[in-house]
């Protein structure tokens, strides 16, 4: 990938001086994310361990005081509605976060929107859409945006993607966009929204984690990622207990809701682990949590595909220390942890599987962890 870092905080402003004449009042950026480990469990209130990358979406914002809503982001039209009005699309991350914020003085903005952040490769674009319109209206009205009122702009952007857009997310990906800290990863409770830092030093430790997009369109929408979450909810019923709770899930009958339910019950576990390891800077104990991580979503969870398989199983063999699939799964992206070294053997192997599976040729980034949602 060779997104310069913080184009997109330039190219906002520059676009809006084009599409609406004049300067912003401000801009206002957040980050996409990868998750090391955590997957799948957001939404049943369990633990998970998202870092930030350094590829953001940057809102450029101009109030207005007569109730419309102008929105442009580069290669699409002008959508331009009264306040409250819905609309669909990419805007309906837009309207759908003033929508669920609602902040108080608000008559109505010009918004231009520019990003980095890889559209469906599960690398939580949306969720940098929606945490940086967030940011920017909480600047230009006044709302809190120390820790805890970034905590409310999150779950403001989750009600947004859950209860406007129309997909049941978990709201990890606002919590990350919103909360991180540049060199550390968050340890997020999402039962109680508490979060604990953790540093990440991959350099100290001569790592990478490589990031390998598929270029296998990932959605959110299409209904498995909601089936998945409707069986985790239903085994939680049936156990009597939500699954953080649960140490067994042999109780449940149905193979199918046993299988969803463990993956969710041991992804919770590694994740602890995976946490302890970092807690003492052991990121090569990383390793074979990942691949754990990833055997559980292939084959408990049902949430990896062909391509994800391919890219996890050539970084393995390439030497990779771990790797899996990120995100909801389905497409979009896998991560593989790597000895700084054997990177270029790495991706060429992912390269070479890729093509020998007949599958799109892969794009690669590096994670470092990096700075949640800022003002520019
Ligand atoms: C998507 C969702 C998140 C989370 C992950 C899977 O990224 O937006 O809420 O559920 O999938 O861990």
């Amino acid at each position: 990938m060779t997104v310069p870092d913080g184009a997109a905080c330039d190219d906002a402003p520059r676009a809006f001086t084009t599409v609406f004449g004049g300067n912003p009042d401000g801009t206002w950026c957040a980050p996409g994310r990868v998750n090391l480990i955590g997957e799948h469990v957001d939404y049943a209130g369990g633990v998970c361990l998202p870092m930030a990358i350094p590829q953001v979406t940057a809102a450029a914002v101009r109030r207005r005081i007569d109730g419309r809503l102008r929105m442009y982001s580069m290669g699409f039209d002008v959508v331009d509605v009264a306040l409250g009005d819905r609309v669909d699309g990419w805007a309906a991350y837009v309207a759908g976060v003033v929508w669920a914020l609602d902040p108080p003085d608000f008559h109505g903005a010009d918004i231009v929107i520019a990003s980095e952040v890889p559209v469906g490769a599960g690398l939580s674009s949306s969720a940098a859409l929606e945490a940086s319109v967030a940011l920017a209206l909480a600047g230009l009205c006044g709302l809190p945006v120390d820790d805890d009122g970034r905590n409310v702009l999150a779950r403001a952007c989750m009600r947004a993607e859950n209860d406007y857009v129309g997909a049941p997310t978990g709201g990890m990906d606002q919590q990350i966009a919103l909360r991180g800290r540049a060199g550390h990863a968050l340890l997020l409770d999402c039962a109680d929204g508490h979060v604990e830092h953790i540093p990440v030093d991959t350099a100290a430790a001569g790592l990478t984690v490589l990031v390998v997009d598929t270029g296998t369109g990932h959605r959110l929408v299409d209904g498995r990622y909601g089936s998945r979450r409707a069986a985790v909810e239903d085994a939680a019923r049936l156990l009597g207990s939500p699954l953080r709770e649960v140490d067994s899930v042999s109780a449940l009958d149905d193979p199918i809701l046993r299988r969803r339910a463990r993956h969710v019950v041991t992804e919770i576990e590694r994740v602890h682990t995976a946490a302890d390891a970092l807690r003492s800077g052991r990121v090569h104990d990383l390793g074979p949590l990942l691949d754990a991580s990833h055997r559980s979503l292939r084959d408990d969870f049902e949430v990896s595909c062909a391509e994800l398989d391919s890219a996890v199983d050539a970084a393995t063999a390439a030497g990779a220390l771990g790797a899996r699939m990120v995100g909801g799964g389905f497409g979009g992206s896998a991560i593989a942890l790597c000895e700084n070294d054997d990177v270029p053997r790495i991706e060429a192997s992912v390269t070479a599987a890729a093509e020998a599976g007949g599958f799109p040729s892969p794009v690669f980034l590096r994670a470092t962890p990096s700075r949640s949602a800022h003002r520019c």
